[in-house]
């Protein structure tokens, strides 16, 4: 077995990203730039946004994040994406999801400008992505094909499994992984609450991409010897024993499935680090207008 070490992968890429960053510095003077909105405050969505603005300093980005209370009506939230829309001098805007229940995720989506989008989640994008044209693809898919990328990982042919059918990680994933690309030409199954024999089709993956968001979900008799396994969950359960007051659990059984692994990602230090550099990466390519030339 061998480990799809996020960490390393992440701080080597990130290292390109700020070399980037200051070459878009030098020619635009000015940083690429990153607005954040978060409502409320969720633990697990206030710890990730955190990540992404210290990240963002980390490359050399300007970040900034606006907090809302979560009693914030719709209208106000909306008109602020349309002002952020318009400031010339903001190239990726994220809105952290979940949100409350009297806000709209997709009229939210929907409002933020597709050129800006860096989270890839907005219509255009989605479509786009689907007909293998320039875009913004969603942040953990992204990090995911990068690692891929990274390891040389030869995914042509291969029977790919995802389990969880998410709109922001199990749907696109699926359509990533069976595009005409590499990483891609994937035959895909995309599995999810509802399929009857899970463990079957399973059992059937090259490749298992495991984002349910159940911790353990997936158990060493579900694994054929040798799979490839992406572990998307971030499960966070209180614990006495971590500095931050919680331990993370992957949705994979890593204990158990790894030895039967030919490569595994960890939890944590794996997709999770990974999502971080999808988003950076989508942003320095916002700021160079390498997707939208205008
Ligand atoms: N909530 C969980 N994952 C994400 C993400 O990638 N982007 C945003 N905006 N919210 C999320």
């Amino acid at each position: 077995m061998q480990l799809l070490d996020g960490k390393y992968v992440a701080e080597k890429l990130k290292l390109e990203i700020a070399a980037e960053a200051a070459e878009v510095l030098a020619a635009r003077g000015r940083k690429p730039h990153l607005v954040a909105i978060l409502v409320g405050n969720d633990g697990g969505s206030e710890t990730y946004v955190a990540s992404k603005m210290k990240n963002c300093e980390k490359v050399g980005f300007q970040s900034s994040l606006l907090r809302y209370d979560p009693s914030v009506s719709e209208a106000e939230l909306l008109d602020k994406i349309r002002e952020i829309n318009a400031d010339e001098n903001v190239d990726g805007l994220i809105v952290q999801l979940p949100l409350p229940k009297h806000i709209d995720p997709e009229k939210v989506t929907e409002a933020i400008d597709h050129r800006k989008d860096v989270d890839g989640f907005h219509p255009v994008n989605l479509g786009r992505m689907m007909r293998n044209l320039p875009c913004f693809i969603p942040a953990t898919p992204y990090g995911i094909l990068l690692m891929l990328q990274e390891y040389k990982i030869d995914t042509a042919g291969k029977h790919c499994v995802v389990v969880g059918r998410s709109n922001i990680v199990g749907s696109p994933m699926s359509i990533l992984m069976a595009r005409n690309a590499n990483p891609g030409n994937c035959t895909v199954t995309l599995t999810h609450s509802r399929t009857k024999d899970l463990k079957e089709q399973v059992l059937q993956a090259d490749i298992i991409i495991a984002a349910i968001g159940k911790k353990n979900f997936i158990t060493a008799d579900m694994v054929s010897p040798g799979a490839i396994i992406i572990d998307v969950g971030i499960n966070r359960e209180v614990s006495d024993k971590t500095k931050s007051g919680y331990k993370l659990y992957g949705d994979v059984d890593f204990d158990n499935v790894a030895p039967k692994a030919s490569w595994i990602t960890p939890v944590p230090g794996g997709v999770g680090l990974m999502t971080i550099v999808g988003l950076l990466k989508n942003t320095l390519a916002s700021a160079k207008k390498e997707i939208y030339k205008s």
